[in-house]
């Protein structure tokens, strides 16, 4: 897909439009047997292709359910086609793949293995940005977003969830099998499963979103507690970028202690030390920006983090009655003394760097809303989300909507702090 961090993710030549993902998992040994069904349309003639597909035991590949020829050298796994692909044909590929996943390292994300984990007794994924090859083959990019359905066969009394809508359960012969729809699209980051002892909970919001959420069997009430947080940032949210994106929202809670959240879409991974409201709000608001507006190159980043930063303190602004204003003169304070590097010129490393891409993004956000003014900023976010929902944007993108809405002043300003090695000063605007 020529992504400037990550040049070996993704493949071009075809579309997927779905993935059917059917895990059988033996959690006590941590071993799966599975098959995942690519549909795809071909976007040229097509001889062979590529997925994206790291370790495991490959046994079969079923083009349109004739078996075909595969070969796999490091995290590309070819198909040799026996009949040549036509542009515009759609077609389906299966791979079947066992074994033991085992999580890989990504320079994006030095502080933490991606993919498929297993610990304490738990399974889970988190994939951001290239994991999700470690659990199905794919085409692991953000810009070729599908629909997904999962199934997880577990044995009976074990939990299992994935991103989506569980819309069927069966038992048979001491092992269950949940299906999983997700009717939206998905970039393949953002799959995910879980696994374990957990209880499901569930409400509908007065508009009547499903909010499923799953704490560890035997979780005290003040885990849930925490967790109804969740529906106050949604109802927030709602009212700056119209309504929520997709079937469902909730949050899972691992029974051990994560350092992190993520956004897997409609359904947050956060341990028992992540779920406090400033995180529970950044997860929710990356369900718009993020998962539904989701960048079409990994070093445009800031448009996720920085997004989710900046809202996210402001719906901590308004919850706990402290001025944005502060907040975010705390946050330059911080940074100018930290010399922090500019967001939009962050190297594959720096990916998720806290200050550069979270705290400076926030900043540009901020700096421009204090030189425009609530409404226009405003309508340049709902713009910038309503132009890419359910798709990808970039960088220049944003900047043109900055530029049509507010012109060419708030560009530069937008520029200066994206861009110049240095902290800009803070700007103090009367409109705020
Ligand atoms: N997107 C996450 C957040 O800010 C951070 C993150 C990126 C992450 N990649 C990850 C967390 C991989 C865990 C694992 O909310
Ligand atoms: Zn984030």
């Amino acid at each position: 897909m020529g992504d400037s961090f990550y040049p070996l993710l993704g493949n071009s030549g075809y579309d997927v439009l779905h993935y059917d993902i059917d895990l059988d998992v033996e959690p006590s040994a941590n071993t799966i047997d599975a098959v995942t069904t690519l549909t795809a349309v071909a976007a040229a003639d097509l001889a062979a292709f590529n997925l994206d597909f790291h370790g495991l035991n490959v046994s079969r590949v079923a083009v349109n359910g004739t078996e075909t020829g595969f070969s796999r050298d490091g995290q590309e796994l070819t198909i040799e086609l026996v009949e040549p692909i036509s542009s515009g044909a759609q077609f389906t590929v299966a791979v079947s793949y066992s074994g033991t996943p085992q999580p890989i390292d990504d320079p994006g994300v030095p502080y933490k293995a991606l993919g498929w984990h297993s610990d304490q007794g738990v399974i889970y994924t988190a994939s951001e940005p290239s994991g999700s090859m470690t659990w199905y083959p794919s085409n692991n990019h953000p810009t070729d977003k599908a629909n997904f359905t999962f199934r997880i066969t577990v044995p009976d009394g074990v939990t299992a969830a994935a991103t989506g809508l569980l819309t069927d359960e069966i038992s048979a012969n001491g092992r269950t099998t949940t299906t999983w729809q997700m009717n939206d699209p998905m970039a393949t980051y953002l799959a995910a499963v879980y696994i374990g002892d957990f209880e499901r909970h569930e409400q509908r919001l007065d508009n009547g979103l499903l909010i499923r959420d799953y704490v560890p069997r035997g979780s005290d009430a003040s885990v849930l507690d925490s967790l109804a947080v969740a529906p106050e940032a949604i109802r927030f949210f709602e009212e700056i970028l119209g309504p929520y994106p997709f079937d469902a929202y909730g949050t899972i809670v691992m029974p051990f202690p994560l350092g992190f959240a993520l956004e897997n879409q409609t359904l947050s991974i956060h341990g028992p030390d992540t779920v406090y409201p400033y995180v529970i709000a950044h997860e929710v608001i990356h369900q718009w920006m993020g998962d539904s507006v989701t960048v079409d190159d990994w070093s445009h980043i800031w448009l996720h983090e920085g997004f989710a930063h900046y809202l996210g303190l402001m719906f901590i602004a308004d919850f706990t009655g402290q001025e944005l204003e502060a907040l975010m003169a705390g946050e330059h304070l911080e940074l100018t003394a930290a010399e922090t590097s500019p967001p939009g010129a962050i190297q594959a490393h720096e990916l998720f760097d806290f200050n550069t891409v979270y705290r400076r993004g926030a900043l540009t956000l901020h700096a421009l809303h204090t030189l425009v003014g609530d409404d226009l900023f405003f309508s340049i976010v709902r713009t910038h989300y309503d132009q890419s929902a359910g798709g990808n944007t970039n960088t220049d993108l944003f900047l043109e909507i900055v530029d049509d809405l507010a012109g060419t002043g708030a560009v530069s300003l937008v520029e200066s702090w994206l861009y110049d090695p240095e902290m800009p000063g803070i700007v103090s605007g009367p409109t705020l």
